[in-house]
């Protein structure tokens, strides 16, 4: 009677394991519990509430193709616990008209210290986003131009630009100046831009921390081929806002 069962159990579980192989040659058969072996794809932004899986195949493409995650409403501000980096994010309310771009140079003023710490993170982004047309001391001398024939930049510490007020730079980092420099905002964030602007105002005052009195030997004529002059101790954090 035991060997009955047996035989029983064997042949029922024989043909169950044969039935599993599929005649292709690839073919998995039937598998147990593919779940576990075969994650879901999951895409990203689709709502998994609505997912087919968990319905059925009709909603296949609606859902598939419908995007859960939403834009932020216009006029959100990223949340930012320092209340500095916060106000990066404010809405900028100037317009991209010359009017604006005057009312900017008066009253944009940055929420960054003129301090060395500043003005070196400043040199980073500039060396990566601006020295190719602006050069490296800002004469409008970068390979884009002498090698590349581009619109000639005016130097910082020029007649035209010497005097040019940080809400002016800001602005026209936003929005391009003229169509030979483009806007920046896809680039920098408005942090990055700020702290940009505190090395072109390093380069629009010769290379020296605006208001200070530079040490040693007076600045050679050619300002392209000026180095960086020391700055006098305890002066580099005076600013000039
Ligand atoms: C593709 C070349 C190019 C790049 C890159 C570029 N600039 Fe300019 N920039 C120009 C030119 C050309 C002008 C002069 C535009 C004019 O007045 O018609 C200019 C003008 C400016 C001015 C004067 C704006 C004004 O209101 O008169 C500032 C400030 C400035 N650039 C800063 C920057 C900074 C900072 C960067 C890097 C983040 C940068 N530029 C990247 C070409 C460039």
């Amino acid at each position: 009677m035991l060997m009955k069962t047996q035989t029983t159990l064997f042949a029922v579980l024989g043909t169950v394991i044969l039935a599993a192989c599929g005649g292709e040659k690839d073919s998995p058969g039937i598998e147990y519990m593919p779940d576990m072996y075969r994650g879901p794809a999951v895409e990203a932004y689709v709502d998994y509430g609505q997912d087919p899986y968990y319905f059925d195949d009709s909603l296949v493409h609606a859902a598939r193709n419908t995007q859960s995650a939403r834009n932020a409403p216009v006029g959100t501000i990223a949340f930012n616990a320092d209340q500095t980096k916060a106000s990066y994010n404010f809405p900028y309310p100037y317009a991209n008209t010359p009017e604006d771009y005057e009312r900017a140079g008066l009253e944009v003023h940055s929420p960054l210290e003129m301090t060395q710490a500043n003005v070196d993170k400043g040199k980073v982004i500039y060396t990566k986003f601006c020295l190719h047309c602006h050069g490296e001391t800002g004469q409008g001398d970068g390979k884009v131009v002498t090698e590349g024939n581009y619109p000639v930049p005016p130097a910082y510490n020029g007649t035209q630009l010497g005097t040019l007020p940080e809400g002016k730079m800001f602005h026209s980092l936003k929005y391009g100046k003229n169509v030979a420099m483009g806007s920046h905002a896809g680039q920098l964030s408005q942090e990055e831009r700020w702290t940009v602007i505190q090395y072109v105002k390093f380069l629009q005052a010769g290379g020296k921390m605006p208001g200070a009195v530079a040490l040693g030997a007076a600045m050679p004529a050619d300002s392209t081929k000026n180095v960086v002059p020391v700055v006098a101790a305890g002066t580099a954090g005076m600013a000039t806002k």
